[in-house]
Parts: structure tokens; C-alpha cells; sequence
């Protein structure tokens, strides 16, 4: 009879397990997708200068988990050159100094965007002539500063509207189209100065992970760089997702396979998937998002070597930058805002281990 309850006891306790319960492997995603034939398996993190920075628990994670790191701010153009021709390269290279000590790699985020963009730029008046100028200074300083510390630099970010056509910027807007292919320029050109050709040169973008007329316009500017002898190393897909309404195994697969039969590499840069409203941690909840997770991260599985990783857009709740960004959205990454795992979490593990999703 004991030993009946006993066991009974210890058969609920199982089925019972919240699968936060379940131990993270021991290697961690990194090795896991490494494993896979991945180049890595990395998060953005928001450092220095945020919380994260001295968060030990969230860095001992960041170390344990991920073997790329993202700057989430630390590159962008108001942080490096803050007034014209003034740089200032203390946050980049003190991330640097993180990456190196965690022997991760970098991808450098980004050179040309819309946002984030300095006041001197967007509250002047300029000629095309005096912004392609503006520009080329920023891209020349900044890369050849961190040189070969970057894997790979976003040249461009987010240049196109849902509809394929160029959306409205200050470089968009003074210098026109040729723009996006000066900035590949620029960068291709100040790399090999400094014989750093090895660095890669990517476009970066959100909604271009399903197929349609936005990836149809990527591929179009692909080649208009490539008629120009000008390099294009690769395409970031943001995969900023929705849960429930995450892009299907099936096309996520087809769009990066056009990538890749388009000579690109492609990686994972900013995946995310938010819940639109509340409730973020409900059993079913959590399945819903284990499962739209588990879908991106085979989809770069499917497709072979050329889909080299998947990036996290930060990997914990308290320090996603989806509630800032959507009101009344969040719980979109992998960790809860305890730093405990998920099932997301579990479903991207077992993702890499090639096995079945059982959180899903
Ligand atoms: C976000 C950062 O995470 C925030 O901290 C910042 O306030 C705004 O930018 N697409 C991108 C990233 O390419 O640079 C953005 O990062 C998220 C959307």
C-alpha cells in the first residue's frame, strides 16, 4: 500500500513537471546548434549602460546559452557619431570586450537606418551630394574602427515598406535609391582598406520571412548590387513573430531557400515571438509559443549550412523590447522575467537536438 502511494505520488509529481522544472542542457543552445552544423546560436543583449550589464545571472545565461551577441543600441548611428565628424566608440568597444571574453562573435548592427539616426542628420538640410558625404565618413570611421571584431555588419536596415518600394528616410528621401547601393559600397570599400574583406556585408529587414512581394523586392535590389560589382554577403530576417500567427515551417523554408539559390547567406537576427495580449503564461500560451519557435529554428535547420544561426532578440521577458515598443504585448522570448526557462525554450533545444518537440 506504501509503496503503491509512493509511487502513485511520484507518477503525478512527473506528469505534474511544469517544464521550467526540466534542466537546461549542459552545453547549451550554442553548442547545440554548432552541433547541427550551425555557425552559432546567439542573443542581442542591451550593453553596457542597462540593467543587463551587471545583471550576474542574466550574464552567466548570455555566457552559458550563446555563442553570438548582437548590440541591441551600442552601433547604432545616434551612439557612434552623436555630432558630425565627432565619434565616440566607448559602448562598442566595451561590448567588444564582452564578446571577447565569452569567445562569442559579433554581428555589428547597423550602419544606415532610418531610426536612430543622429539629430545633426535628420535636422539639417542637405544636398544629396553633402548626405552620400555624411554618410561615408559614418560608414568609413565606424567600420574600420571595429574592423575584423565584427562577423558581419548590417550595412542597411529596414529600407523597404511591406509594398517592396523604398520607405521614406532622411537618405531615402535627399539621396534617393542610389543610397542603399552607396552604403554596400562604402562599407565594401573601407573594409578592403584595412584588409578586412573577410567581414560580411548584410541587408537586415522584418516581414521578408514569408514569401511575397518584399522578399521579391530584396532579391531585386540583390542583383541590382551585384550589376554594380558591389558585394552582398547575406540577408538578415528579423522574425519579429506574433504567436499563432508565426510564418509556416513550409514557407519560412521556401523563403530562405530563395535566398540562399540567390548565392546569400542567411541568419536569424532578431527572433521574437510576442503575445498580442494577455495571457503570456498560460499552459496553452506557452505551447502555442514553444511551437512557433520550435517552426523558425527547424526552418534554418531544413535549409542546410547556409542558413549559419539563429539570433535572439534578447533572450529573457524583462529585458525584451517588445513591451516598450507594442503596448500591451510581451512574454516573447525564451526566459520568463525570472530568468526561467520556458517551454519556448525547451521546444528550440530540442529543435537543435533534432528531436520531436514535447513542449509544443
Ligand atoms: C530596438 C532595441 O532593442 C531597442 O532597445 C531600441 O530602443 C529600439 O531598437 N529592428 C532592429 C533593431 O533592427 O535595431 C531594433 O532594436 C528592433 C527592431
Amino acid at each position: 500500500m506504501v509503496s503503491f502511494i509512493a509511487i502513485t505520488a511520484l507518477l503525478a509529481s512527473l506528469v505534474n513537471a511544469a517544464p521550467h522544472s526540466k534542466d537546461r542542457t549542459s552545453v547549451g543552445l550554442n553548442a547545440l546548434a554548432q552541433g547541427r552544423g550551425k555557425q552559432w546560436f546567439g542573443s542581442a543583449a542591451d550593453i553596457p549602460g542597462t540593467a543587463e550589464t551587471t545583471d550576474t545571472a542574466y550574464l552567466k545565461i548570455l555566457h552559458h546559452e550563446f555563442g553570438e551577441l548582437t548590440p541591441a543600441n551600442a552601433l547604432k548611428f545616434m551612439y557612434t557619431e552623436p555630432e558630425q565628424n565627432v565619434f565616440n566608440f566607448t559602448e562598442g568597444d566595451e561590448f567588444m570586450r564582452l564578446a571577447e571574453r565569452y569567445q562569442s562573435k559579433v554581428r555589428c548592427h547597423n550602419l544606415v537606418w532610418a531610426s536612430q539616426v543622429s539629430d545633426f542628420v535628420t535636422s539639417n538640410t542637405w544636398t544629396a551630394e553633402e548626405l552620400k558625404a555624411v554618410m561615408k565618413n559614418h560608414i568609413f570611421k565606424t567600420v574600420q574602427h571595429f574592423g575584423k571584431r565584427c562577423y558581419s555588419w548590417d550595412v542597411v536596415n529596414e529600407a523597404l515598406n511591406s509594398d517592396g518600394t523604398f520607405s521614406s528616410s532622411v537618405w531615402y528621401d535627399t539621396i534617393g535609391e542610389e543610397y542603399f547601393y552607396l552604403a554596400f559600397q562604402y562599407a565594401q570599400q573601407a573594409l578592403a582598406q584595412i584588409g578586412a574583406q573577410n567581414v560580411k556585408l548584410y541587408y537586415n529587414d522584418y516581414g521578408i520571412e514569408n514569401p511575397g512581394t518584399k522578399v521579391d523586392a530584396v532579391l531585386g535590389l540583390v542583383k541590382n548590387l551585384r550589376k554594380r560589382g558591389i558585394r552582398i554577403d547575406g540577408v538578415g530576417l528579423e522574425s519579429h513573430f506574433i504567436v499563432g500567427e508565426t510564418p509556416s515551417l513550409t514557407d519560412q523554408v521556401a523563403t530562405k531557400r530563395a535566398y540562399i539559390n540567390a548565392d546569400l547567406d542567411v541568419v536569424v537576427t532578431e527572433l521574437d515571438i510576442r503575445f498580442a495580449a494577455e495571457p503570456y503564461y498560460s499552459a496553452d500560451a506557452q505551447n502555442q509559443q514553444a511551437a512557433d519557435y520550435y517552426t523558425s529554428v527547424e526552418s534554418c535547420l531544413q535549409v542546410g549550412r547556409r542558413c549559419l544561426g539563429v539570433v535572439v532578440w534578447d533572450f529573457d521577458d524583462a529585458y525584451s523590447w517588445v513591451p516598450s515598443a507594442f503596448a500591451g504585448q510581451g512574454g516573447a522570448t525564451l526566459f520568463n522575467d525570472t530568468l526561467e526557462a520556458k517551454p519556448a525554450y525547451y521546444a528550440v533545444s530540442e529543435a537543435l537536438q533534432g528531436k520531436k518537440c514535447t513542449v509544443c
